[in-house]
């Protein structure tokens, strides 16, 4: 019997202990804003949009919502970003994706200005991650790295197996856990018996996006699950990548969908844009960044 790591809860707790923060900065004269861009109507982007708003409030930091119509031209979302990247109330810009057949993803994410790429997905920014000197850390890696330190859960000295390659979870995860001395793996859609390596695994992460990929029989007895997916099944329940029910009574640790790495993902979300807010001066972003090489050294920055 697996025990199960409450994402929810330690959201909610990092989520009270930010608001102070925020509070704090706010009567200082500072009060942290987020911008959520969504383009197109993709029902499931829109709920996610939705909690953020919700996670703003919570946290006392201001939201600023622009809904675009599936449509709009390339040039149009660009001049926004422009607009959102000089507005001094914006600390933090994030683009909900995926974009909508027509924009440029690429092009947009290079738009954003790094100092406010709460995300992470900048080139800049996912340099300094790679370097081991991140100005902020990936949202659902870093919330997936909260939850292992809340749990004792030490990835040093670990094989690490990741399963899946996509930029905003498997890379950067993959990053963070050696930075924390983990021995990592990474396996995708083309890796031949992935069983026979996710077996392997003291530490699973599944961020594949396939409902039922990983099986109770892909598991070492007494592992660390943590599954990052959120899909839907037939039924048109929301699960992850992992058969809960089989994995469950083998694994030592496992995460529940929903309620695991999803609501830990806001919550480092939250938290970059607390970063965002604390390194302005006069309303500008100030440019130092790369400033915490002890990511490398052992730990990540706890400060949530
Ligand atoms: N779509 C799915 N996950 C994410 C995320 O973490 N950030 C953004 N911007 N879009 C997403």
């Amino acid at each position: 019997m697996a025990v199960i790591m409450d994402g929810k809860g330690l959201a909610s707790k990092i989520r009270s202990s930010l608001a102070e923060k925020v509070n704090k900065l706010s009567r200082k004269g500072i009060r942290p804003g987020l911008a959520v861009v969504l383009a197109g109507n993709d029902p499931a982007s829109a709920i996610y949009v939705k909690n953020k708003k919700a996670d703003c409030a919570e946290c006392g930091i201001e939201s600023f919502e622009y809904l675009l119509p599936d449509g709009t031209p390339q040039g149009e979302l660009t001049s926004l970003i422009a607009e959102l990247n000089a507005n001094g109330k914006i600390h933090g810009i994030l683009v909900q994706l995926p974009l909508p057949r027509g924009l440029n993803e690429a092009e947009v994410i290079a738009s954003i200005d790094p100092c406010k790429d709460v995300d992470a997905f900048h080139a800049e920014n996912v340099g300094l991650i790679c370097q081991g000197t991140p100005r902020f850390l990936p949202c659902t890696p870093a919330g997936v790295m909260a939850l292992l330190d809340e749990y004792k859960i030490d990835p040093a000295g670990k094989h690490c197996v990741v399963v899946g390659r996509s930029n905003i979870v498997g890379k950067p995860q993959a990053l963070l856990l050696l930075h924390r001395h983990g021995t990592v793996s990474i396996c995708h859609s083309r890796t031949p018996g992935l069983g026979s390596i996710t077996r392997q695994a003291d530490i699973l992460v599944a961020a594949a996006g396939k409902a039922g990929l990983i099986t109770g029989e892909m598991i070492k007895p007494g592992a660390i699950a943590i599954d990052v997916a959120m899909n839907r099944n037939e039924q048109g329940t929301l699960c992850g990548d992992m058969v809960f029910d089989e994995i469950e009574p083998i694994a030592a640790y496992i995460t529940p969908v929903p309620g695991g790495v999803g609501p830990m993902t806001r919550a480092m979300l939250m938290q970059n844009t607390l970063t965002a807010a604390e390194s302005t001066m006069n309303g500008r972003p100030v440019r130092l960044c790369g400033t915490s090489p002890d990511v490398v050294q052992g730990s990540t920055r706890r400060r949530y």
